[in-house]
């Protein structure tokens, strides 16, 4: 750009000095750039910026496309936004959980205890843990015991966030850190013990 100088400008106030912005023509074609006369702008001035552009993008295109074959596995989309081949890899993982009536077939007191009394609904492997491979054979080990103290607490402890009709107890002040299987039978909690029903036992 040129420098509007003011040579160019007319119309000076003559009591302030100060000029106004007013151009004449001479001025108006510097401040453009014009060099004078030249041919009138050609549309495709620019053609080769816009073609190096498009060349550019036609480029990412290409690589987006060779990376996406290249990363999408095998079987994807065939049921939808979902890797068709995970069905199979899920099938193939061993099953870890037995079952209570497997457990039932074996250990029918803990069952029946269970049945009589308020864990009626719960599994036995909520409580022991997966155990399928010793369902399947019982001599390749015995499950360790549960820790009582710290199963019964992860769902009686109380907490304002359980529904107040779910039994539950602070721990600290209902028990003072005695074992909770020293009072309540896991397999049926009412109080068997507490009334003297397991005296002798353990
Ligand atoms: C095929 C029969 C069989 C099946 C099925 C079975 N068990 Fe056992 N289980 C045994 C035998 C045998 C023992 C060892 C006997 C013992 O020491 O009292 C045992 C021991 C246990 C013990 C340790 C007992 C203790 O006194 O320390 C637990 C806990 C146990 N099983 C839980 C389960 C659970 C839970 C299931 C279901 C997933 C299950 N069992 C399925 C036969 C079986
Ligand atoms: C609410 C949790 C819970 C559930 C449900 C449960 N158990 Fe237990 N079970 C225990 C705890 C805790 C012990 C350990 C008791 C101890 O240390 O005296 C135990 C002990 C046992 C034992 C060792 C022998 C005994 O009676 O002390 C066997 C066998 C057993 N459970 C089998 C089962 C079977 C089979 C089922 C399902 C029918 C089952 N349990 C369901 C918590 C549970
Ligand atoms: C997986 C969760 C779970 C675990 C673990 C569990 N309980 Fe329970 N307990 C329950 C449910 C569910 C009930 C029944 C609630 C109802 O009837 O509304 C219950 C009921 C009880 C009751 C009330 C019994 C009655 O007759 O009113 C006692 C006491 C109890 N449990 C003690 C224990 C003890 C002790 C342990 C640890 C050995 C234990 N619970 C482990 C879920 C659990
Ligand atoms: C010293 C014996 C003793 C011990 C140890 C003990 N309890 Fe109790 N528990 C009782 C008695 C007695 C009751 C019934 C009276 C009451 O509600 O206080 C009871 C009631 C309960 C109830 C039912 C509460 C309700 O509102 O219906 C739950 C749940 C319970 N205990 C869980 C536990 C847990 C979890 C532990 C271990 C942290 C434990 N108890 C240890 C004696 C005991």
């Amino acid at each position: 750009m040129f420098p509007v100088t003011s040579e160019h400008r007319r119309g000076n106030n003559p009591l302030t000095g100060q000029a106004s912005n007013e151009c004449d023509p001479a001025c108006a074609k510097q401040a453009r750039g014009d060099k004078g006369g030249s041919v009138p702008d050609s549309p495709l001035r620019n053609g080769a910026h816009l073609i190096l552009l498009l060349a550019a993008l036609l480029a990412g295109i290409a690589i987006f496309l060779v990376v996406r074959q290249a990363v999408i596995p095998e079987g994807f989309g065939l049921y939808g936004h979902y890797r068709a081949g995970a069905l199979k890899d899920n099938r193939m993982k061993p099953v870890s959980f037995a079952g209570r009536e497997v457990c039932a077939g074996c250990h029918f007191d803990p069952d029946e205890a269970l049945r009589a009394g308020k864990h009626g609904k719960i599994s036995c492997e909520t409580c022991h843990g997966p155990q399928s491979a010793h369902a399947a054979d019982p001599a390749s080990g015995v499950p360790a015991k549960p820790n009582a103290q710290g199963l019964c607490r992860r769902c009686h402890e109380s907490d304002a966030a359980k529904p107040a009709h779910f039994p539950q107890v602070a721990s600290v002040s209902h028990s003072g850190g005695a074992a909770c299987n020293s009072c309540h039978e896991p397999h049926k909690p009412g109080f068997a013990k507490i009334a003297g029903e397991r005296s002798g036992k353990k």
